[in-house]
């Protein structure tokens, strides 16, 4: 009888557990299978497939155009050769505007993308509800939020202002309230990112969130400075002094676990 070596990925509880004990979580968005297997090569721990796909993949100057079926395409990519990382996928742009539409979506992308959480931008407080209701993982996100870029006017540090914290510390509480398991919050100032990271029990995973976070996520496009628009401030190119995207994959997993990045320079 031959043994099936093939590793299990993650679970959102290894997640959990890594936060309790202290251990930074490294996460990389990816978009097909040979980065999916660099990056489980590297032993990072979590993949997003995010919408950021529309604009480094597909060339758009926003999130906005990318559809469900592109996220299922780029989810079932990055998921068939995956080993140990914990995969969650992208509720694209008007994907999630009622809680039954996003349920159908967020369905896909795990019965056909393989994703094992979804993630949806803002305070959408009774669709996690509904999809939690339904058995549905989920991440919430919440600072910049990339895909109101046409009600924000551009893409800007959000908390500065104590009004503008309180409110997303208030959202970050509703959000694991209504049974969000992961939270991703973006663009916020590093005091503030320190804050609701220590309030909430679930994982805060940032970007350009300061160091306090449980852990980190990077697109990875930017950190392999190989994107077409400029590197965000809070990115860090990584192939500097790395001899292969290998090299610098893993050069950022261990800056994330040893709370190395973001340093000053990287924050807000
Ligand atoms: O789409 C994406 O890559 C994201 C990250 C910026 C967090 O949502």
């Amino acid at each position: 009888m031959t043994q099936d070596c093939t590793p299990t990925p993650l679970s959102i509880n290894d997640l959990q557990a890594m936060k309790q004990r202290g251990e930074k979580i490294s996460c990389l968005t990816a978009y097909d299978a040979s980065f999916s297997a660099l990056i489980n090569k590297a032993g990072i721990d979590v993949i997003l497939v995010g919408d950021s796909l529309g604009m480094v993949i597909q060339g758009h100057q926003t999130t906005l155009p990318v559809s469900i079926s592109d996220m299922i395409y780029h989810a079932r990519c990055v998921t068939q050769p995956n080993q140990r990382a914990f995969v969650i996928a992208d509720l694209p742009f008007m994907s999630y505007s009622t809680p039954i539409i996003a349920a159908e979506n967020a369905a896909k992308l795990i019965q056909q993308g393989g994703a094992q959480m979804v993630k949806l931008e803002g305070a959408r407080v009774e669709t996690v509800r509904f999809l939690v209701d339904q058995g549905i993982p989920v991440c919430g996100h919440l600072g910049l939020l990339p895909q109101l870029i046409n009600q924000l006017g551009s893409y800007q540090v959000q908390g500065k202002t104590p009004a503008d914290a309180e409110r997303i510390l208030t959202e970050a509480h509703q959000l694991e309230d209504a049974g969000a398991t992961l939270l991703i919050l973006e663009c916020v100032p590093a005091t503030l990112a320190k804050e609701i990271s220590a309030q909430l029990s679930i994982p805060v995973i940032g970007i350009g969130a300061g160091v306090h976070c449980d852990g980190q996520v990077l697109v990875l496009y930017d950190m392999l400075n190989i994107s077409i628009t400029k590197r965000p401030r809070f990115s860090k190119n990584f192939m500097q002094g790395s001899l292969s995207i290998e090299a610098a994959i893993s050069a950022y997993h261990q800056a994330v676990k040893q709370a190395l990045f973001p340093s000053i320079e990287h924050s807000f």
